[in-house]
């Protein structure tokens, strides 16, 4: 098993960082080191991790360093002595890369080759180093109603975010394959839980319902995604830091596929069993609305190989998730309230707001 003193987790203030950096330090039982690099985009939030921050002050440490800042990324690497880097920080939300793939370009593709050079000039001569790279299933496009994406499926990204990650896994591929970087990735399905920012599907209609406003789903709310709870990617990605095979991608995913109407429906149910109200009441709310261009009609993966090499596998049923999910979203109005005041605000209203 591999062990490492000083860990930089690039986006942890972001959903799946946030959970990552406690899920390591609380859970895991991990030492070392923390570092948090986030540039805090509008999906950056480190309330998410005041507890944390106060409970290991001594070896949790937070800079607020823009990826694209080649310079200041050097910088960091060096002062901590950094010998793993975990890499989360993207821009995330498909329906912005629509908008404006810009920034999808630079942070995911010039930001993440930035991370490696870096690495590799300060990492030069060591061995026990290492970087790994979160990705999605969404690189590998979109499948009809069978068949599953696999380690091994030839890559087919649609939407600018998904073509900005695809080109990222590929460069972090050839750092290995060219400079011998000790590299590992992961390519995950759907993940939800707490601390998720309210524009992803889940938070969006817990919200919504929460403010009696529209359930907006997509087309004829049939597109089919796998659903993940986010401790589970935590813990998926920790054994592959620790002893996935280096060189190696591995898939992580729910094996729980659901049409988005069917889970728009079982979240109504569950909020309003939570909230006191008839089972239909926020059933009233789903409203369609016109499809998102290029929309990928279904994911779904097989994570035979975490599961067979690494001994990971999903410990939280759907139900059970969405129902901690949903409990901790009522149970934090305050970190609802305080990411409302935002640039999420804005940007939620001008793209959800009354339709
Ligand atoms: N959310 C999912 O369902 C999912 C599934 C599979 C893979 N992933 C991948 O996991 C990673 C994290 O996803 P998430 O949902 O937590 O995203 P998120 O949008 O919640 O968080 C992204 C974080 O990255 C930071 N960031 C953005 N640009 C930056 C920059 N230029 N420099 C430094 N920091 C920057 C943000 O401030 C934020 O804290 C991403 O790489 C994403 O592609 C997400």
């Amino acid at each position: 098993m591999r062990k490492f003193n000083n860990i930089i987790v690039t986006g942890g203030a972001g959903f799946i960082g946030s959970n990552f950096i406690r899920y390591i330090l609380d859970a895991a039982g991990y030492s070392g080191n923390v570092i948090n690099l986030d540039k805090l985009t509008y999906a950056g939030n480190l309330e998410s991790l005041s507890d944390i921050a106060e409970k290991y002050k001594d070896r949790y440490f937070f800079e607020k360093i823009d990826i694209c800042d080649m310079n200041a990324v050097k910088d960091c690497i060096e002062r901590y002595d950094a010998d793993c880097v975990i890499h989360f920080a993207a821009e995330s939300h498909v329906d912005r890369s629509i908008h404006g793939p810009a920034d999808f370009i630079q942070t995911n593709i010039v930001g993440t080759f930035n991370l490696l050079e870096a690495c590799r000039q300060h990492w030069q001569g060591r061995e026990n180093t290492l970087f790994h790279h979160v990705s999605t299933d969404e690189v590998f496009g979109s499948l009809g109603e069978t068949g599953y994406f696999y380690e091994t499926t030839p890559y087919d990204p649609r939407s600018p975010y998904s073509a900005s990650k695809a080109s990222s896994d590929h460069i972090v591929n050839a750092y290995h394959h060219t400079y011998g970087m000790n590299i590992t990735m992961s390519n995950c399905t759907n993940n939800y839980g707490q601390y998720q920012f309210p524009e992803k599907l889940i938070p969006v209609m817990l919200l919504n319902m929460l403010d009696e406003k529209p359930l907006p789903v997509y087309g004829d709310g049939m597109n089919i995604r796998d659903w993940l709870f986010v401790t589970d990617h935590c813990s998926g990605i920790w054994k592959i830091v620790l002893s996935g095979r280096i060189g190696k991608t591995y898939n992580i995913g729910g094996e729980n596929e659901w049409t988005n109407i069917s889970l728009v429906n079982r979240m109504c149910e569950i909020t309003a069993n939570l909230t006191g109200r008839d089972k239909d009441y926020f059933k009233k709310l789903i409203t369609y609305v016109k499809d998102r261009p290029g929309h990928d009609r279904r994911y779904a993966i097989k994570c035979d190989k975490i599961k067979n090499e690494l001994g990971w596998k999903q410990s939280v049923t759907f139900d059970e998730g969405l129902l901690l999910t949903v409990k901790w979203y009522l149970s934090n109005p305050e970190w609802i309230s305080h990411v409302k005041s935002g640039e999420y605000r804005n940007w939620i209203d001008r793209n959800y707001s009354g339709r």
